[in-house]
């Protein structure tokens, strides 16, 4: 995918810097929506195999940039290593705590710009290979009402759902930060800086969590710790700009994060004879390919039948319950990782970007009283955040929060 962004770098580098970033931005934001096979053909040559034939070394991949329209926490494919942090601020007056939030904001853009473009004065930060960290910046429901921040009106906490088992202390957060990169190095370290920048603002830390992705190739799906291709059906652009990005106006380069700690029973789900695997989920491990098709980008058909009447994808098949096509076309942007903080406590970080987190509700409420992996996983932490919409050049983070 990088490659595809290199190319539409060259192409606009001749119309000028401005041209050049909304071009870029746009590249990315289509390659965050998860085209997959479609960008991976365009990157590489096409469904023909012509690009075998005259093989081209890719250009090199172009750094993410922090400034723009959108976060590039969002708009950036999932990296190799991820870190998020929840900070609570102290309660104070409106006013004060206004003051308090605007002066952290301006501290992270500060901070979280300069580590993105290698120009942190902090040495440990200054490697030899790019550390292309991204970052996104939120603040949670809760932090909304009491400062009266201009947030999406539909900003809640999500309802209680079947089967939660959440922990409090690993969850929930007035600001939320989700730190990404090639490394756990860079993040620590912008982690530590962070922490800092919040402390100063008199804001404590509730809780932070790292994860990873296995290493794959560029435009190719990562494997979750159940084996399987997660991440394959995610929207494209003009399906995110309706479902993950807000309508018009303030609002319109936000989004909604929704975070679940998601422990998952790795080994009693892998004593599951594969065919059982495939059935549960509704894909086939090997190649992602939904049980109705027969490569991963195809769209899983909900409807088709075998011969004796029983759904070809099952009825608590995990991709049936989550499909689009019972949600009036409803797509969130998932964007998860693993995790692994000891022998049995393994899993995966549910992240994901929706205009308004009742879509996750509806999902949830299907699954959490019929997914077939329900035996296999326990949600132990959640938390929703307003993601903010992007600070362009000179400008601050959240600064649509105070209207
Ligand atoms: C540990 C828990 C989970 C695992 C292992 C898991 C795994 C998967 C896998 C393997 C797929 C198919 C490949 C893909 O399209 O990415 C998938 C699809 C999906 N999952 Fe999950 N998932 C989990 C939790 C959730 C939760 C909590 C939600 C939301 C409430 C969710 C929503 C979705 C959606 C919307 C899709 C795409 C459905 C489609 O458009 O076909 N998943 N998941």
């Amino acid at each position: 995918m990088h490659a595809e962004t290199g190319k539409v770098r060259k192409q606009t580098e001749a119309a000028g810097p401005g041209v050049e970033r909304r071009a870029l931005l746009a590249a990315g934001a289509v390659l965050a929506a998860g085209l997959g096979a479609g960008v991976q053909a365009l990157a590489h040559g096409g469904h023909d195999g012509s690009a075998q034939q005259h093989p081209a070394a890719p250009p090199p991949d172009p750094a993410p940039l922090f400034h723009g329209p959108r976060q590039a926490g969002v708009t950036t494919p999932p990296q190799a290593a991820t870190q998020l942090l929840a900070f609570d601020l102290a309660p104070a007056t409106t006013a004060g705590g206004r003051d308090a939030l605007r002066g952290l904001l301006a501290d992270l853009t500060r901070l979280l710009a300069a580590a993105t473009a290698g120009t942190s004065p902090d040495l440990r930060l200054q490697g030899a290979e790019p550390a292309r960290l991204t970052s996104l910046v939120g603040v949670g429901p809760d932090l909304a009402a009491r400062l009266g921040l201009n947030v999406p009106t539909a900003l809640a906490d999500l309802p209680a759902f079947a089967g939660d088992r959440l922990d409090p202390a690993r969850g929930g957060g007035d600001v939320l930060l989700q730190l990404c990169g090639a490394d756990r190095w860079t993040l620590t370290v912008v982690a530590e800086l962070a922490t800092t920048a919040a402390r100063a603002a008199g804001a404590t830390p509730r809780w932070t969590q790292s994860g990873f992705l296995p290493a794959t190739a560029p435009g190719s799906t990562a494997r979750n710790l159940f084996g399987f291709k997660d991440g394959t059906a995610n929207p494209d652009e003009p399906t995110a700009r309706q479902w993950v990005w807000g309508p018009a106006g303030a609002h319109e380069n936000g989004t909604v994060l929704v975070y679940r700690r998601i422990r998952m029973d790795v080994a009693a789900f892998a004593a599951l004879p594969a065919d059982r695997r495939d059935l549960a989920i509704g894909r086939r491990a090997g190649d992602g390919a939904p049980l109705t098709g027969s490569a991963e980008h195809d769209e899983p058909d909900v409807y088709a039948k075998n011969p004796d009447g029983s759904y070809v994808i099952p009825a608590t098949a995990h991709v049936r319950l989550s499909s689009p096509r019972l949600d009036g076309g409803a797509r969130m942007l998932r964007r998860g990782y693993s995790y692994d903080d000891g022998p049995d406590d393994r899993g995966l970080l549910f992240c994901a970007f929706m205009r308004d987190s009742a879509q996750f509700t509806r999902v949830q409420t299907r699954l959490a009283t019929r997914d077939a992996l329900n035996p296999f996983v326990q949600h132990q932490a959640s938390a929703v955040a307003y993601v903010l919409p992007g600070a362009p050049e000179g400008a601050t983070l959240g600064e649509q929060l105070w209207g």
